[in-house]
């Protein structure tokens, strides 16, 4: 359970925070929600990193086949249309979940330097398109993995259930994790929102301080006409 909560809390905060970017003019008063949506998408990915640690068997990123033999056996049974028989992710989707939580991240860390260094606007819409051609990729593999293998993963990671042999299911789904994941992060924006000053466009964030999310380029620089004497 807190594996699926944590990827559909992932998916609908990344989408959410791309689509306000691209729909929002950035003084647009709502511009902030992109923000709040994209430090959510973090905190998803740190929490999801956490539980890659302590978290149930498949979850587990030890148990992730990322060797190169694994690669290499994994690319035969694909190309000649076998299946090695991996419960947790496969090799192909195990790289693909540690691409885009990396990319999350560092989305979410450009996004958060350009509020500050207007320079780091080119590498935050770099890594945000970069992250959503990872995704798109990653959509498309699960629609070709689900045909191939008759089974619908899209639904699996909604009600939890695989096919898979005895003995390897889990024997819980772990809510109380799911639960603690959900309020710390229902904690986590309802803070931010709490400390959201509008007519400064201002956060108060835990350790750094006050954090104003203006100004944010050139376009936004008002003009100033200099007497002549002071213009050189
Ligand atoms: C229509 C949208 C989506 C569908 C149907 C979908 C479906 C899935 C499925 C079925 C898996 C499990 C794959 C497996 O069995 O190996 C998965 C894993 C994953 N997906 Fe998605 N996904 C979607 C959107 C997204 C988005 C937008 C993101 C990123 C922001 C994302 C990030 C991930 C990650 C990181 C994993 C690894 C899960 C983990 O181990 O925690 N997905 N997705
Ligand atoms: C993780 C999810 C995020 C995604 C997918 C994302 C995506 C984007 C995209 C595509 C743009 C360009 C919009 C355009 O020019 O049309 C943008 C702009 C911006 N983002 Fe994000 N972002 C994310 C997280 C963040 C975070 C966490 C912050 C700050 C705390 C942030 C701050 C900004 C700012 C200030 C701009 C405007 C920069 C400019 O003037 O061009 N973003 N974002």
């Amino acid at each position: 359970l807190p594996t699926r909560v944590l990827h559909w809390l992932l998916a609908g905060s990344f989408v959410g925070a791309f689509g306000a970017a691209v729909l929002l003019p950035k003084t647009h008063p709502a511009f902030p929600i992109h923000m709040l949506l994209g430090v959510t998408a973090a905190l998803v990915v740190v929490l999801r990193i956490l539980w890659g640690f302590v978290g149930t068997r498949y979850a587990r990123f030890r148990s992730f086949p990322l060797g190169p033999r694994a690669l290499v056996r994994h690319l035969k049974t694909f190309t000649t249309g076998r299946d090695d028989g991996h419960v947790g992710h496969d090799p192909f989707a195990s790289w693909a979940a540690l691409a885009m939580l990396a990319s999350v991240l560092g989305v979410a860390v450009t996004g958060a330097m350009c509020v500050a260094v207007p320079s780091m606007r080119r590498v935050h819409h770099l890594f945000a398109y970069g992250a959503v051609a990872l995704i798109a990729v990653h959509v498309v593999g699960v629609v070709l993995s689900t045909l191939r293998r008759r089974e619908n993963l899209a639904l699996g990671m909604l009600d939890g259930k695989k096919m898979v042999t005895a003995g390897q299911g889990l024997p819980s789904t772990r809510p109380i994790a799911a639960l603690f994941f959900v309020a710390l992060i229902a904690a986590a924006v309802f803070e931010l929102v709490g400390t959201y000053d509008a007519a400064n466009r201002a956060v108060r964030l835990p350790l750094i301080g006050q954090v104003r999310l203006r100004p944010w380029g050139k376009r936004h620089v008002a003009r100033v006409a200099l007497p002549p004497r002071d213009r050189d």
